[in-house]
């Protein structure tokens, strides 16, 4: 309550959020599972009407159960109540109306379950096609493309190491995943995995595509890294953040990697791939890219404009992207508190897994990969 009454008095000025914690005091639902789940979809509306530090905690502090986000299902099948509801505090509805609404969501949700299973459920979530190449499956929300089947020397690295130690009961996680290339790949050889992207809708694929496997452990966490989800630290044998990281800027990359070491037991690896300016359709950065590195720019592979450069795939891309090479990968591993003697970084030719007209022949490697052992 305390948290709600912080949120409220720094809210005054959005009266969609200060409507929402009237109508939580104002909700006539009684049963402990009505007043739960009331409470669970309030906290949800206000976290996405309002995204700060305050929403954030309460967020978490009501998922604590749960990594601090919501369930999979949860997400899945709440995303299109919140939204109405959020329509509905903006209508001005008035709380009767909104209160109606959420407990008959809540009895639609129930009556969901009680005749259909969770494998009903997720028959309805499935990937695009890939494009005309055949390499790269379009992500659902803007955010590039997963590659569709053959991966770098990296990932089969972490794919590895998730069957090494699964064993022994340990653990790996996933970074991004989308509708899990690598992750699956790690199941079938019996990982015990955590995985993670922004959107529910691919995890939903994964775990689909888990259900008909019926081999190794998964647990799907949808939410945004680096801050949305909470681990306990020293847990994880290794962390794979594949093609994700080129959608942070440079304090954001070092910020993502620290708190990623923090999650890996000692001994552990962080095992990063990102894209690079080297690629073929990229092709006009590379002039400034490398001047940038001449005039002594931290961080010369940002690019806040991506129009400006490319023209095949921007539409699949946020604004910004970061381009990391050899010494801005190297540069973020050791900032995030890594030893350079436990760095290992290489270039990656992408012939065969990216489409073919991304391929630059002169160019060092469409991607980078670098692995580093926390101590
Ligand atoms: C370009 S795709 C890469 C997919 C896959 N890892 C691969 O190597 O092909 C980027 C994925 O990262 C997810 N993503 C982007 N930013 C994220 C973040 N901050 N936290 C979690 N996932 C994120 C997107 O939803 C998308 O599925």
């Amino acid at each position: 309550m305390s948290t709600l009454n912080t949120i409220k008095s720094k809210a005054r000025s959005n009266s969609q959020v200060s409507t929402l914690i009237d109508f939580l005091n104002a909700t006539t639902a009684v049963t402990a599972e009505e007043c739960q789940y009331i409470n669970e979809i309030v906290v949800e509306s206000l976290y996405k009407l309002h995204p700060n530090q305050d929403t954030l905690s309460l967020r978490q502090s009501l998922w604590s159960q749960h990594f601090g986000v919501p369930p999979l299902l949860h997400q899945l099948y709440n995303e299109r109540v919140i939204d109405g509801f959020i329509e509905k505090i903006s209508n001005k509805n008035d709380f009767a109306l909104m209160d109606d609404y959420l407990l008959r969501a809540l009895t639609g949700y129930q009556d969901f379950f009680q005749v259909k299973t969770e494998n009903d459920f997720l028959a309805q979530f499935n990937e695009p096609d890939p494009d005309s190449s055949g390499k790269f499956i379009p992500t659902l929300n803007q955010q590039g493309y997963m590659t569709t089947d053959l991966l770098d020397e990296y990932s089969q690295r972490f794919i590895q190491i998730a069957k090494n130690v699964a064993s022994t009961g340990g653990k790996v996680l996933e970074i991004g995943a989308a509708y899990g290339v690598a992750t699956l790949k790690a199941l079938n050889e019996g990982a015990s995995i955590v995985c993670n992207d922004l959107s529910p809708e691919h995890l939903a694929v994964v775990e689909r595509k888990h259900q008909q496997l019926g081999k190794g452990i998964l647990q799907t966490v949808a939410g945004r890294f680096p801050n949305e989800f909470v681990f306990e630290n020293d847990q994880f044998d290794a962390i794979l953040i594949c093609r994700v990281l080129h959608f942070f800027d440079g304090p954001e990359l070092v910020n993502a990697l620290r708190k990623a070491k923090a999650w890996l037991k000692p001994g552990g690896s962080l095992i990063i791939v990102n894209e690079t300016p080297y690629m073929e359709t990229w092709r006009s950065f590379v002039k400034d890219f490398k001047h940038k590195k001449v005039e002594g720019e931290k961080w010369p592979g940002v690019i806040r404009d991506t129009k400006k450069y490319e023209q095949h795939r921007v539409r699949t891309l946020p604004p910004l992207v970061h381009w990391l090479d050899h010494d801005s990968l190297q540069h973020a591993f050791l900032e995030a508190g890594f030893l350079a003697d436990n760095i290992r970084i290489s270039y990656i030719n992408r012939e065969g897994q990216f489409p073919p007209d991304m391929i630059m022949k002169d160019g060092l490697g469409e991607s980078i990969g670098g692995i580093a052992e926390r101590h």
